[in-house]
């Protein structure tokens, strides 16, 4: 009688969960794939099986591997087969760079693409429509259904950047894989890679030992903004060439380009720390405990100082086989300059002299990114460097990130020149993400909550007919403020998803509504994965663990009439 109950039990168990058929989450994937049918029906990839192509690459093949080994983590089932799959990866040399195709019907799940960047994103795609928990590290009860959709999908731009100072405050090997990571989750594919500092040098270079010796290390750090202020406590840190190189390889398997800069001519104390020769006035230097711009440059009248760079950026080559290296070339006082008779020298000899609202000292800084961007060309690669770059001459074929807003990508366009934009005020990632600031951790300043920087058109204000000079756009991440990772996640996520979105989606495909939704599965993705994020836009204010709610209209207003904040 017992037993007959508990049949009975078990067969009505069985009976509502039958009548209650799981569904596949609602597709919420970011950035939003350029074209999507979805269908009725789904796929269970439970009990799928994988098969590849012949013609497909190593890496392709590895990133299939990978993510069958992560489906297998998540369902307990493997799915890595040989021959007769039904999900099946096949190369179709007609789809571009990064594109890829994926059919996903009842009974199978077809990707196409014709390189390694197509089958990655295709694989970042499906992720993003499986529940959650596929991002995590261990078996997971969920309905492991992907809804029956085709999607045709390639970047809008080729360049889909994200940056990181690792020397205001240093970033471990962990966290920077971290951080790549996520970045390669939301199909981002370029890493720069700030190296070189005033307040710290953070790569090994082994013909220069004292940069990672002394350079590295400062003797302590500004408390908040009182610059004059330090906490006393020794700082720093450096990568390993064996540590970048493996960084590189790393990103490599995400379709991740790491493009290293070193900063130059200006931002160089901690070089000249080391190396107190390479200035104009001989130092002492010491690593900056502050932040700011110094007036402390490099001493470009000196013949040693171009052997200097030429060494480093040959070390820094045969770490990053990047198409491009950045050589910075923004923020550099002139002063020092002005009073070295080594750059007066120099000045002369060259003949330069001032003209309009260029100083014979700024076109010394010319004369520098020219020499130095022949070098690169001279060995197979490209150059990047800030706006400032656009003071004066620029040679052909230099690459310009616009920073200081728009306007230097904008110039840039107009004269010929290739474009990364950066603009300060829609895509710094280390401004306030709110006007809340007594509940925000404390930043630099500005503003760029997710819907401010979501609403960046790239193409806004340029000359029709030069948009083709846009290579791509750039979050960066400066870190002066930001002194643990919780912090430093919270002020990427979700910003960087946004980031994404004017990366990836063609301006029709962007849609503000949609996206926030969609950052419901994007949040649950990212508690999976423990990554610190804002929550903002859930009416949350401030780092985790002490989030306060936000004000309500009434109260901000009030607030902020109170609080007369400069910018
Ligand atoms: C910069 O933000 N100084 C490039
Ligand atoms: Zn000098």
């Amino acid at each position: 009688m017992k037993h007959k109950h508990l049949l009975s039990l078990l067969s009505l168990v069985l009976a509502v969960s039958c009548s209650t058929p799981q569904q596949p989450q609602p597709f919420s994937v970011i950035p939003m794939p350029n074209d999507v049918q979805l269908s009725e029906g789904s796929f269970n990839i439970v009990g799928a099986r994988i098969t590849c192509d012949s013609k497909m690459d190593e890496a392709s093949l590895k990133a299939v591997e990978n993510f069958a080994s992560s489906i297998k983590t998540v369902t307990g089932r493997n799915c890595n087969g040989r021959g007769d799959g039904n999900i099946v990866f096949t190369v179709n040399p007609e789809l571009g760079k990064e594109e890829y195709c994926l059919q996903v019907g009842t009974d199978s799940v077809k990707i196409q693409a014709s390189d390694f960047g197509g089958f990655f994103y295709a694989i970042q795609t499906i992720r993003q429509m499986l529940p959650a928990e596929v991002y995590g590290s261990r078996k997971a009860k969920a309905g492991w259904l992907l809804p029956c959709a085709t999607i045709k999908d390639s970047p809008r731009f080729a360049y889909r950047g994200l940056h990181l100072d690792p020397c205001r405050h240093f970033w471990s090997i962990e966290e920077t894989k971290r951080i790549i990571d996520i970045a390669a989750t939301y199909k981002l594919n370029r890493f720069h890679w700030h190296l070189t500092e005033d307040q710290g040098w953070r790569m090994e270079v082994k013909k220069y030992p004292k940069l990672s010796e002394i350079g590295a290390w400062r003797k302590g750090t500004c408390i908040g903004k009182d610059f004059e202020s330090n906490d006393g406590i020794r700082y720093g840190g450096f990568y390993t060439q064996e540590e970048m190189k493996e960084i590189v390889a790393y990103a490599a398997d995400r379709n991740i380009t790491i493009i290293p800069e070193i900063d130059l001519p200006g931002h160089m104390v901690a070089a000249l720390a080391a190396y107190p020769e390479l200035g104009c006035t001989g130092g002492p230097y010491e690593v900056w405990t502050r932040w700011g711009i110094s007036e402390d440059v490099l001493c470009v009248g000196k013949e040693e100082t171009f052997t200097f760079i030429q060494n480093v950026l040959t070390e820094m080559m045969d770490i990053f086989p990047s198409e491009y290296i950045h050589i910075g070339g923004d923020e550099c006082p002139k002063v020092r300059w002005e009073n070295c008779p080594a750059c007066q020298a120099r000045i002369k000899e060259l003949g330069l002299k001032a003209h309009g609202t260029i100083s014979a000292e700024q076109e010394l800084q010319c004369y520098v990114t020219s020499r130095i961007q022949k070098f690169l060309n001279d060995h197979g690669r490209k150059m990047i460097g800030w706006d400032e770059i656009l003071e004066g001459d620029l040679a052909e074929g230099a690459t310009v990130m616009s920073w200081r807003g728009t306007k230097g990508g904008i110039e840039a366009a107009n004269r010929g020149f290739n474009v990364i934009m950066t603009p300060s005020n829609l895509v710094y990632l280390d401004y306030y993400q709110s006007a809340e600031r007594d509940k925000e951790p404390l930043c630099i300043g500005g503003q760029i909550p997710v819907e401010k920087l979501y609403s960046y058109e790239p193409y806004e204000g340029m000359t029709p007919g030069t948009e083709s000079h846009i290579l791509g756009v750039q979050g960066n991440l400066w870190t002066e403020y930001i002194t643990s990772e919780t912090f430093l996640e919270y002020m990427l996520l979700p910003r960087m998803c946004a980031l994404s979105e004017i990366q990836w989606c063609n301006s029709d495909r962007k849609d503000f509504n949609r996206f926030n939704t969609s950052l419901d599965h994007t949040f649950k993705m990212l508690d999976v994965m423990g990554y610190a994020y804002g929550k903002h836009l859930r009416g949350l204010i401030g780092l985790p663990g002490s989030e306060q709610p936000a004000r309500n209209e009434e109260e901000l207003k009030k607030y902020l009439e109170e609080n007369k904040f400069p910018w």
